[in-house]
C-alpha cells in the first residue's frame, strides 16, 4: 500500500457503497486503499463486508460519548491514527460537527441519495416522489459545513417512472452509487480531484455546480 492511496471508510450501515469500492479496487481499477472501515453501529452489515475483504475494522459507538464533539474527537483520533489522504463517507448516518468537517477539509467525501442541491437530509426518495420530479438521482459532494451543501463532485440521473415507488427509486438510485462514488474516489485517488476555492476541481478545471454528469 502506498502512503498516497490510504483511505478510511465511515459506515452506520448496509455499506453497499463500500462494497461496490472494495471490488473496483479489486478489479485494479482503482489506486486507492481502503485502510480501516470505522462504524458507529456495532451491527452494521458493511463491518463483515470490510473484515470479508480484510480490511481492518473499529466500531465507535456514538452512544458511549457525552455529546457530538465527544464523539467527533474519538472520531478524529481514530481516523487519524490511520493517516488517511481521504475520508470517505458511505452511509455514515451521524451529522458531524463543525470542528470535524473543517479538520478534514478537502479530503471529505459524501454520497447523498439525490440530485443536490434539491433533497438535503432524510427520506430523499419519497420527497422526490412527493414533489413530482422527472429526474432523480445521487450525488458525490466534498463535506463543509452546510449539511449536504459541500461542492458537488459528481452525479448520476434516473428518469423517475409513474410506476416508482420509494423503494424501486432506492434500488435504481443505488445502483448509480456503485458507479459514481469508486469513480469520484479514483479521482481523488490519483490526485485529479480538489476541493478549490470556488468548488470542486477536476483536473485543474471547476467542475460546474452539479458535478460532473455521470451516463451509462
Ligand atoms: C446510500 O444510499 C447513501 O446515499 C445514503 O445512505 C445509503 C447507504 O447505503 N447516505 C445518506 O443518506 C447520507 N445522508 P449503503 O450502506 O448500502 O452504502
Amino acid at each position: 500500500m502506498t502512503a498516497a492511496c490510504n483511505v478510511v471508510v465511515l459506515i452506520s450501515g448496509t455499506g453497499s457503497n463500500l462494497q461496490a469500492l472494495i471490488d473496483h479496487i479489486n478489479a485494479g481499477e482503482n489506486p486507492a486503499c481502503i485502510g480501516a472501515v470505522i462504524a458507529n453501529r456495532a451491527d452494521a452489515i458493511g463491518l463483515q463486508r470490510a473484515a470479508a475483504a480484510g480490511i481492518a475494522t473499529q466500531v465507535l459507538d456514538h452512544k458511549n460519548y457525552a455529546d457530538r464533539e465527544a464523539f467527533d474527537a474519538a472520531l478524529i483520533e481514530a481516523i487519524d491514527a490511520r493517516q488517511p489522504q481521504l475520508v470517505v463517507l458511505a452511509g455514515f448516518m451521524r451529522i458531524l460537527s463543525a470542528g470535524f468537517v473543517r479538520h478534514y477539509r478537502g479530503r471529505l467525501l459524501n454520497i447523498h441519495p439525490s440530485l443536490l442541491p434539491k433533497h438535503k437530509g432524510l427520506h430523499t426518495h419519497q420527497r422526490a416522489l412527493e414533489a413530482g420530479d422527472s429526474e432523480h438521482g445521487c450525488s458525490v459532494h466534498f463535506v463543509t459545513e452546510e449539511l449536504d451543501g459541500g461542492p458537488v463532485v459528481a452525479q448520476a440521473r434516473i428518469p423517475v417512472r409513474s410506476s416508482d415507488t420509494a423503494e424501486s427509486l432506492a434500488q435504481r438510485v443505488h445502483a448509480q452509487e456503485h458507479l459514481i462514488y469508486p469513480l469520484a474516489v479514483r479521482w481523488f485517488a490519483e490526485g485529479r480531484l480538489q476541493l478549490g476555492d470556488n468548488g470542486a476541481q477536476l483536473d485543474g478545471q471547476n467542475l460546474p455546480a452539479t458535478g460532473w454528469q455521470f451516463s451509462n
